[in-house]
């Protein structure tokens, strides 16, 4: 046990010193240029860059594992971090080469992992850190250490898909805000967000991923009885190309308008069904009543059930007795 928790202290000290590195790169050196005139053309600041630990991996096979190696660091420890991989011939190269970095943190600030962008349109557009020893993907949120002063004082949390999104909005001054970094929210993730708030807003990609992701984030919070909202955004826009086309005064307009989870999923049901149909209507109802039953508080249960009943144009009771028959939240 001491061992590992060793290992695990030597982990981080070798994330640090990367960290340092790649930060370095992106500060002062020559080959860092693209990656700050990138930074330029995408509206970010020096301040925000430090607030992120934003580095840059130079173009280079080695350019990480040799700065290690003059650490005397052993590259079998970073092979565990995922930031250097195996020759075939023997050896190690590094795995960010010629990318922006993000620096994944856990909730105290620590560096455990990185997410790297190309600086221009060539795929992958991004290559994150694998899970290692220090760093667990379905606990943590990227964005949680910067935002957890706020999300207290708020208690609330915004959920948003990506690192140029909770950068976006932090420097807008919206501080409440943590990243899935393009994963599925887990319960590990709600858990997390518990601690801090009482409610969540999803604040996706308006796109058809987006809007997947929005549907299975809402019915997890249903599940963990967390009051959710969702905030949608013009079609095509995520919360960065939003915020700046739009502003942080629009932007805060469509937050204000944030659909309770019930009310979002109805909504949704209502545009890709028929309801001029009995078949849309079943169909609507099939869907909603699970959710319905997993609406812990009665009286907002109560109210939802004579809305949707007054729009589909079923009655009353015999929608409360379909929820009845469903499975009813876990107490
Ligand atoms: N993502 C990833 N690997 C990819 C694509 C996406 O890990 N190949 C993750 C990243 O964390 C990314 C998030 O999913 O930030 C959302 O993806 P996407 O919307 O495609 O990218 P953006 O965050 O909008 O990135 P950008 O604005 O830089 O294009
Ligand atoms: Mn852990
Ligand atoms: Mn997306
Ligand atoms: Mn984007
Ligand atoms: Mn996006």
């Amino acid at each position: 046990e001491k061992r590992r928790l060793d290992e695990r202290e030597e982990l981080h000290g070798i994330m640090d010193l990367a960290v340092g590195f790649y930060r370095e790169a992106l500060e002062r050196s020559e080959e860092g240029g693209t990656a700050r005139r990138y930074l330029e053309g995408r509206g970010v600041d020096r301040a925000t860059a430090e607030a992120y630990c934003l580095g840059f991996a130079p173009d280079r096979w080695d350019f990480l594992a040799r700065h290690l190696q003059h650490r005397s660091v052993p590259l079998e420890l970073a092979e565990k971090l995922g930031l250097v991989r195996r020759r075939d011939g023997g050896g190690f190269y590094d795995t960010f080469r010629n990318r922006l970095l993000f620096t994944i943190t856990d909730i105290h600030g620590r560096a455990i992992g990185f997410g790297g962008r190309v600086l221009d349109d060539s795929l992958p557009k991004y290559i994150n850190s694998p899970e290692s020893p220090i760093y667990h993907k379905s606990e943590v949120l990227f964005g949680v250490s910067l935002a957890k002063g706020a999300m207290r004082e708020t208690a609330s949390a915004i959920v948003v898909e990506g690192y140029f999104d909770h950068l976006a909005l932090y420097q807008a001054g919206v501080r409440n805000v943590v990243a899935t970094c393009g994963t599925a929210l887990t319960e590990g993730h709600i858990k997390l967000l518990k601690r801090y708030a009482g409610n969540v807003y999803t604040l996706f990609d308006a796109d058809s991923a987006g809007r997947k992701a929005t549907l299975r984030a809402m019915d997890l919070c249903l599940d963990a009885g967390f009051p959710a909202h969702v905030v949608e955004l013009t079609a095509g826009e995520d919360p960065d190309s939003f915020i700046r086309k739009e502003g942080a005064e629009t932007f805060s307009a469509r937050l204000a308008k944030a659909r309770p989870v019930v009310d979002y999923f109805f909504r949704q049901l209502v545009r890709d069904e028929d309801t001029g149909t009995v078949e849309g209507k079943v169909k609507v109802i099939d869907e909603m009543a699970p959710r319905l039953a997993r609406v812990s508080n009665a009286i907002e249960r109560e109210l939802y059930v004579r809305e949707i009943s007054r729009v589909l144009g079923v009655d009353v009771r015999s929608l409360a007795r379909k929820i009845g028959g469903s499975s009813s939240p876990a107490a």
